[in-house]
């Protein structure tokens, strides 16, 4: 029987999930692709510890370059994340003909532009269906499934650590460091935490979904980004009383001659499918001209989900290796030589809904300044709500503004900031679907 022959590097919890279907689903997996697919070596620099696992003899070895010189491995998979020794290894792999499979999220939206280009010099295949959105295909849904659309936009959750909190938050008044702490234990909160909850891994997810929704270059680096730090019981509670949720979303939409792509707290309807999305669970709508909206909805970590992607990546390589081919469907989704620069739209030039609270002195003629400022700037007050005065004298006003531009909104907020009647900085959470 024929056999392709994988390498793991990182045996991690995902890492060791994947070792566990390799070896657990093995007669499944030869069922469905007409061949073995065999770990041939896996790497960690921890080999003491029990994975469960009963490894063959001579596949754990503590140095992962073994792993991408092993002349006889088709696949690695990358599972160590970060960009420093894992991108080494990746693009030695890639040097020694091996094809990838990685959920390094971080390395692509960094360097991905470098090793999409390299992986294509040489002919073999980068797959990274694990590194947005844990078991959800939605890699393969934008690559192959919606190739006939012209994809319009994409909103989705996708880190299981800020939707846990937020949900915790929303459910049970949990505070914000408990919720994180418990995230933490979960295991899906990222090794550094802030880049969960300042919205980096979001953006990194992101970039990844924009690229190859449009045939863009990843552009990290334009993407907008504010996590959910500054999210206060205050807002959600409010924000429900309204009739919205808050969720930390990746939002990318194709304007006429840029992409208008932002990571931030969005405040979206009940009546929006993701606003039901709770706990760590991801979801993701995506809009194309043929298909309307759709949503994908799953587990965005975790070792078996995850692992459960990785698998589905390492099996599409080894079918196009046992057909004598390789990149089937392009990495990207687009033909290399078809990948453009496309423009990231500055957040100061959107427009959408806005929710903003200040907190300021309970006395005459307060709202009338606030207003004012805010009319000066073109933004118009849908609704306006005061709560009781606090022990500092300092009231909580909420309000939310119909159709306005960031920029003016900005403009206002900082004029606003410096009136004397102001005791703390307003909060401003943006509204998606809103009218
Ligand atoms: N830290 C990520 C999350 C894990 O919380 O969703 C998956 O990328």
């Amino acid at each position: 029987m024929k056999e392709i022959k994988v390498g793991i590097l990182g045996l991690g919890t995902v890492g060791t999930g994947i070792a566990k279907i390799i070896y657990d689903n093995a007669e499944l997996i030869t069922s469905r692709l007409g061949a073995k697919l065999t770990l041939k070596k896996a790497a960690d620099i921890d080999l003491k510890t029990d994975r469960g696992i009963n490894f063959d003899d001579g596949i754990l070895t503590d140095d992962a370059f073994k792993v991408v010189n092993d002349p006889e491995i088709d696949i690695v998979i990358e599972m160590i994340g970060g960009e420093t020794i894992a991108k080494d290894l990746i693009i030695k792999a890639i040097d020694n003909g091996k094809h990838i499979v990685t959920a390094n999220k971080a390395l692509l939206a960094s360097h991905g532009n470098m090793l999409f280009k390299a992986a294509a010099e040489k002919g073999v295949s980068i797959a990274f269906e694990p590194s947005v959105g844990g078991c959800m295909p939605i890699i393969k849904t934008i690559r192959e499934s919606l190739v006939g659309n012209h994809i319009q936009s994409i909103s989705g959750i996708l880190n299981g650590t800020c939707n846990y909190i937020l949900s915790k938050i929303t459910s049970e008044g949990a505070a914000f460091e408990d919720a994180l702490t418990e995230a933490q234990a979960e295991g899906f909160a990222e090794a550094d935490p802030t880049l969960d909850i300042e919205g980096y891994d979001t953006a990194h997810k992101l970039a990844i979904l924009s690229s190859i929704a449009y045939g863009a270059e990843i552009n990290l680096k334009d993407i907008y980004v504010e996590g959910i730090t500054n999210i206060t019981a205050m807002d959600i509670e409010f924000a429900n009383q309204c009739g919205y949720t808050i969720k930390l979303l990746a939002i990318t939409k194709l304007t006429e001659n840029a992409i208008d792509a932002r990571v931030h707290p969005t405040m979206i309807p009940f009546s929006n499918p993701l606003s039901n999305v709770n706990g760590s669970l991801n979801a993701v709508t995506i809009a194309g001209d043929a298909v309307g909206n759709m949503m994908l909805y799953g587990h965005g970590a975790g070792m078996m989900p995850t692992a459960s992607a990785a698998i589905s990546d390492t099996i599409d390589i080894a079918r196009d290796l046992l057909n004598g081919i390789h990149t089937r469907v392009p990495m990207l989704s687009f033909k290399m030589d078809k990948i453009k620069k496309i423009p990231t739209q500055p957040i100061d030039e959107i427009s959408t809904f806005y929710y903003i609270r200040f907190s300021a002195l309970d006395q005459p003629g307060v709202l009338s300044k606030l207003s004012g400022i805010l009319g000066d700037h073109k933004i118009s007050i849908k609704s306006v709500h005061q709560t009781e005065r606090k022990s500092n004298g300092a009231v909580p006003i909420f309000m939310l503004t119909h159709l306005a531009k960031e920029a003016e909104i900005q403009k206002a907020l900082s004029k606003i900031s410096s009136l004397d009647i102001i005791t703390d900085a307003p909060s401003l959470i943006r509204i998606e679907g809103s009218n």
